[in-house]
């Protein structure tokens, strides 16, 4: 295996359980050197969705900084939170301590713009939640993601169902107009939406195994308890599995070829009734549109989870 330096990067979330796992991931990586931390709304208000990124980090041990952002969308709040999946606090319920340090008080977009334009074409910014932060960094710096390395978010379904309604996912729905910007903003951007986080799966076995030395296991096993039982309300303990969503995004920021897929014209539909927020793939062979994003579609199952679970602290046989 060739030795390649830590992949510098940018972390937007909206904590969140899967978030969490997400922040988990990407400090314990060694192949991954996390700069800093941007917050979004999303799975709960900013002044959560800050404090719980704030608590994971310091439980994990990171001095990440974090940057808020967003508190409501670009345009239209249309949104409840998503309380059914993340819980009133955000992490199903888990009680964590308060950071003992405060957020920054430069605001996300600015501190993504400086960084953009500090380290043009070396930063991968992976963002997990609404993409209201990239749309307003963009808003400031119309190249900011044309500096940037990689763009990868987690968001919209390429040829599958959405999750908040049948036609969108949450991070696309929850700022539809954001999203757009940031998929048409040029640059390298990878779409991690549910066709391909839907194969990306954490099980009751998976729980059984935490370890209680870990400093994070308490989170762990309240939250995912949480999470398993959220997205499988009819299925019985030891049979339920939950698509781990945000890690996975993190996860193909370092390792690309964990999925396969291809590049298409991807746009968000902003204005129909039963279809806004829904990501439209363009997959005629002999499309005339720009292939604007790339979209993982099949992922390498077994060599995902081995690098979860292991980066995590699991012991695997
Ligand atoms: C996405 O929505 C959020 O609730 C999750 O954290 C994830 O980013 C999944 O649709
Ligand atoms: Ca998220």
């Amino acid at each position: 295996m060739v030795n390649r330096p830590p992949l510098p990067i940018l972390l937007d979330v909206d904590t969140g359980i899967d978030d969490a796992l997400a922040l988990l991931y990407a400090h314990l990586s060694p192949e991954l050197q996390l700069l800093g931390v941007t917050t979004c709304f999303g799975n709960g208000d900013l002044s959560i969705t800050t404090r719980n990124t704030l608590s994971v980090l310091e439980l994990a041990g990171s001095d990440a900084p974090v940057h808020p952002g967003a508190a409501t969308p670009l345009a239209d709040w249309s949104g409840a939170p998503a309380e059914a999946f993340h819980g009133q606090n955000g992490l199903g319920g888990a009680v964590i301590p308060d950071a003992t340090r405060a957020p920054e008080i430069e605001p996300a977009a600015e501190y993504l713009v400086r960084m953009a334009n500090e380290r043009p074409g070396e930063l991968t910014l992976v963002a997990v939640a609404r993409l209201t932060n990239v749309a307003v960094a963009l808003s400031l710096d119309p190249a900011f993601v044309r500096k940037l390395r990689g763009l990868y978010v987690m968001g919209g379904a390429a040829f599958v169902s959405g999750n908040v309604t049948a036609a969108a996912e949450a991070n696309i729905w929850g700022d539809p107009e954001a999203a757009h910007k940031a998929f048409h903003a040029g640059g390298d951007i990878t779409m991690v939406g549910l066709d391909v986080t839907h194969q990306a799966l954490f099980t009751d076995d998976d729980l059984a195994g935490v370890d209680p030395r870990w400093p994070y296991a308490g989170l762990l096993r309240e939250a995912l308890e949480f999470y398993l039982r959220a997205y499988n309300p009819k299925i019985p303990k030891g049979a339920r599995t939950a698509p781990l969503h945000d890690p996975l995004a993190v996860m193909l920021a370092e390792t690309p070829d964990l999925a396969r897929g291809d590049r298409y014209a991807v746009s968000v539909e902003r204005a129909g009734t039963l279809t806004r927020g829904a990501t439209v793939v363009d997959a005629r062979p002999y499309s005339p549109e720009e292939k604007n994003v790339r979209v993982p579609l099949k992922l390498d199952v077994a060599r995902f989870r081995r690098r979860f679970l292991s980066r995590l602290g699991w012991r695997l046989s």
